[in-house]
């Protein structure tokens, strides 16, 4: 389900709820200030007038239990591929997590990535999220590069974060 400016105040309590589930212990402060920051009215409306952006509610069994982001042409330093999709975030509740949605979703995107001529599909990881990081592994992506996170609320041991990515095959059938 597409989100809409209207969504704002909705994906705000979402991820108030849902961000802190899975990296709370990461922050100084608990992740306030990142949720604050990047769930913002002003922010969110910013991410939603991105051309070539798509952002999603997730729903299971008719609640909205999760979001993610993509970006069509946002390209990876150094993969010389023209046609790259980026998926900015993706976030299921911690309830809904280990039920094969995140897999699905990712799927899908790829499917769709596949159909429109696109080469690559990439995405920022960090690393101390192991069932993130495990979940994108598992999923055919591989390892590209990282940087560090400049975040001074973020704890020091937790700021690596990588890029990773997955090579599309030809559509077959
Ligand atoms: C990461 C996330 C998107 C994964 O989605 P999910 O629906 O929980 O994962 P799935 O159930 O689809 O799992 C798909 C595969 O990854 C594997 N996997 C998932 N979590 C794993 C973990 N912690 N360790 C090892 N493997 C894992 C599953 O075993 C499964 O493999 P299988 O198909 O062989 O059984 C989701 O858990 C999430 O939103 N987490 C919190 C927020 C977050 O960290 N988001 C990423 C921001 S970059």
């Amino acid at each position: 389900m597409p989100i809409l400016a209207s969504d704002s105040e909705t994906l705000f309590r979402l991820m108030k709820e849902v961000y802190p589930l899975a990296y709370s212990h990461f922050w100084v402060d608990k992740g306030d200030w990142y949720v604050y920051s990047q769930y913002s009215k002003e922010n969110i409306l910013k991410e939603l007038s991105v051309e070539n952006a798509a952002y999603y509610f997730v729903l299971y069994n008719d609640e909205i239990i999760g979001n993610f982001r993509f970006v069509w042409d946002e390209k990876l330093a150094g993969l010389s591929e023209e046609k790259q999709v980026k998926l900015h975030r993706i976030y299921l509740h911690q309830k809904t997590q280990g039920k094969g949605i995140g897999k699905k979703l990712l799927s899908w995107l790829e499917e769709k990535a596949k159909q429109k001529g696109y080469k690559i599909i990439w995405l920022d990881t960090m690393d101390e999220q192991p069932q993130a990081f495990e979940f994108y592994k598992k999923m055919g992506y591989t390892y590209h590069s990282h940087t560090f996170l400049p975040f001074d609320l973020l704890h020091k041991e937790v700021r690596k974060m990588s890029q990773v990515f997955k090579k599309l095959d030809k559509i077959t059938h």
